[in-house]
């Protein structure tokens, strides 16, 4: 059952009226470092999110001037290095919000990424279905500036989200890269000038609110599965997965938009959505 309420030590969820929520990694301090604790957090909002009615886009982002400055280096790994159990946990609670239940989050999800992104930080960029980042954001693969290689699943999240050459560049240089180059390189969708970003971020969320639900969620599962699948395996699937919304889609949007374009001529499926 979905909370009314969600408090949390170290994170902060905000609703707004248009169906827009606020995952906030709310460390700022330190630099949204991820501690075991925010991982429990995120963990359990993202569970009671997920079936929340009022939920229609999530945005993810840092408070302060950080987007997340990887793993907590104090907490996490060393006060955990000789705790297994502990460190089992964290671990467990870590993938699991910010791949298990991110990547298959059933709305839309969007990193806006503010600031710092290090490390660890990138499971959840990249988990994130888009992502818009400050122009001078500062990203950087810094495992390896401190004796340990991109882990968790952070290798096959960069050679999934970036090229080869800049995946391999970035984890054994270490360098730091900027939003405008996250840009370009396709890492996020897109980067704006750090005042825009609140602003620009809200445009695409609402624009994605305004749509169908579940044609959102269909495609977007859609589009994550079949990149691991065949040519053969993929076409059977869509077509299954194109079955099942048509079943599940409580509003029968491909019926009332091929009303609103074919006899009422409303509007033009090319240019917009149809009139929910
Ligand atoms: N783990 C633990 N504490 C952290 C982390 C972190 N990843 N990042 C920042 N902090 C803490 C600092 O220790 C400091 O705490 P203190 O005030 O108690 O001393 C506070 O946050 C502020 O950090 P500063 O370094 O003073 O802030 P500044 O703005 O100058 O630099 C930066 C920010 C660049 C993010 C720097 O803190 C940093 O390099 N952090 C580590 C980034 C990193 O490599 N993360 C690990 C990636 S690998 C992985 O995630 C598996």
């Amino acid at each position: 059952m979905a909370k009314d309420k969600y408090e949390y030590e170290t994170i902060k969820i905000q609703k707004d009226p248009d169906g827009v929520t606020w995952l906030i990694m709310n460390r700022p301090e330190k630099r949204n470092a991820m501690s075991p604790q925010l991982h429990a957090d995120c963990s359990d909002a993202l569970y009671h999110l997920a079936t929340d009615k009022d939920v229609k886009v999530l945005i993810l982002t840092g408070a302060g001037d950080a987007f997340c400055a990887g793993q907590d280096l104090r907490l996490f790994f060393r006060a955990n290095d000789s705790k297994p159990a502990e460190r089992f946990a964290a671990g467990e609670n870590s993938h699991n919000w910010r791949w298990t239940r991110l990547s298959k989050f059933p709305k839309a999800t969007i990193a806006m990424v503010n600031g710092f992104c290090f490390g660890g930080g990138f499971t959840q960029l990249i988990a994130c279905d888009l992502a818009v980042a400050a122009d001078d954001a500062t990203f950087g693969l810094s495992e390896v500036n401190w004796g340990i290689i991109p882990g968790g699943i952070v290798s096959w999240n960069v050679v999934n989200a970036m090229n080869s050459r800049d995946a391999m560049f970035y984890a054994i240089t270490g360098d730091t890269f900027t939003g405008k180059e996250a840009a370009r390189m396709g890492l996020v969708n897109y980067s704006v000038p750090a005042a825009q970003l609140r602003e620009e971020t809200l445009k695409l969320a609402r624009k994605l609110a305004a749509k169908n639900p579940a044609t959102v969620r269909y495609t977007k599962e859609g589009i994550r599965a079949v990149r691991g699948m065949s040519e053969a395996q993929a076409a059977d699937y869509l077509a299954a997965k194109s079955d099942a919304l048509r079943f599940n889609d409580a509003e029968g949007g491909r019926e009332e938009s091929l009303k609103q374009f074919l006899d009422e001529k409303k509007f033009r499926p090319g240019l917009g959505n149809y009139v929910r």
